[in-house]
């Protein structure tokens, strides 16, 4: 382990990434930058987001995302969602009678996995020039938006994601796979925010889920050594920081305990050019192909 706490920085003004900001991300894999959207582009997601949501027909699916497993294997809804915005409710959003205990909004575990192609608003905050720039100043030749997450961890029943590593879901070969998480609100411990092992990117890639012949989603395991958990990091951050994480990048978050939503926005990232294996989860139909920031 590198560091006991996430460097920090303002955003830089251009866009790219300074050396000490790409040193840091080698070393850690993962920094935050402060104030990189604007509270009025936070503010405008969010309202974008609660009209989406507002349009869904919560009687019309139930998909229950299970944070802890990360997908939700042998469901339809969900694995064919890759390149649609679908709705997938917490584990804890029902009662015993099947009603919801909370309003809409604040039931939803996230909202998925392309709203970065389909949503204007969504496009628009998706697809910066600061983005692409800093994109570009980690290397890639030709980046492509794979997916795009609103993640609503709401107050009371937001779940507990365990700890993994983004590569084992979003797998290219070689591995490419980076995050952007973008807090909307402030995020802190008490709400649930997320939590790295700083410098665990170093390590191997522990497991890859894939598509069985057989249809159902497994995990090839690759190490089985357990995460030292004990070095997590906490990532608390203020609305318009955004994280940039590593595809290896181990990170957890924690239950949502709180009285006030912890609603983030994430991107991934991955390199057009490298393998994208056909027994991923996530796939596109050929009508909306992955598009880069132009
Ligand atoms: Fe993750």
């Amino acid at each position: 382990m590198t560091t006991q706490e996430l460097k920090s920085f303002a955003a830089p003004e251009n866009g790219r990434l300074t050396p000490d900001m790409i040193q840091s991300f080698a070393s850690d894999g993962v920094i935050v930058l402060q104030d990189f959207v604007s509270v009025e582009a936070c503010q405008r997601l969010r309202e974008q987001a609660l009209s989406l949501v507002a349009a869904f027909d919560a009687n019309s699916v139930r998909s229950i995302f299970s944070a802890m497993e990360q997908t939700q294997l042998g469901d339809s809804y969900f694995e064919e969602s890759g390149d649609k915005i679908r709705f997938f409710f917490e584990q804890d959003a029902f009662d015993e009678a099947g009603e919801l205990r909370q309003p809409k909004e604040d039931s939803l575990n996230k909202m998925g996995h392309a709203m970065h192609d389909l949503d204007p608003v969504f496009d628009t905050f998706s697809r910066t020039p600061q983005l692409a720039a800093i994109v570009d100043s980690l290397g890639y030749e030709d980046p492509v938006i794979l997916q795009s997450m609103y993640i609503f961890k709401p107050p009371r029943i937001g779940g507990e994601v365990y700890c993994h590593q983004d590569s084992t879901f979003l797998y290219t070969e070689p591995e490419s796979c980076v995050g952007f998480w973008f807090a909307l609100e402030d995020a802190t411990i008490e709400n649930g925010c997320m939590h790295f092992i700083p410098g665990g990117h170093q390590g191997p890639l522990k497991r890859i889920q894939y598509r069985g012949s057989d249809g159902n989603m497994k995990f090839k395991t690759l190490d089985d050594t357990p995460w030292p958990e004990k070095s997590t990091v906490p990532a608390e951050v203020k609305a318009g920081s955004v994280v940039i994480f590593n595809g290896r990048a181990p990170h957890l978050s924690g239950a949502n305990l709180s009285n006030k939503s912890r609603h983030a926005y994430t991107l991934h990232v991955i390199e057009k050019n490298s393998h994208y294996p056909a027994e991923n989860w996530l796939q596109r139909s050929a009508d909306l192909p992955l598009r880069g920031f132009e």
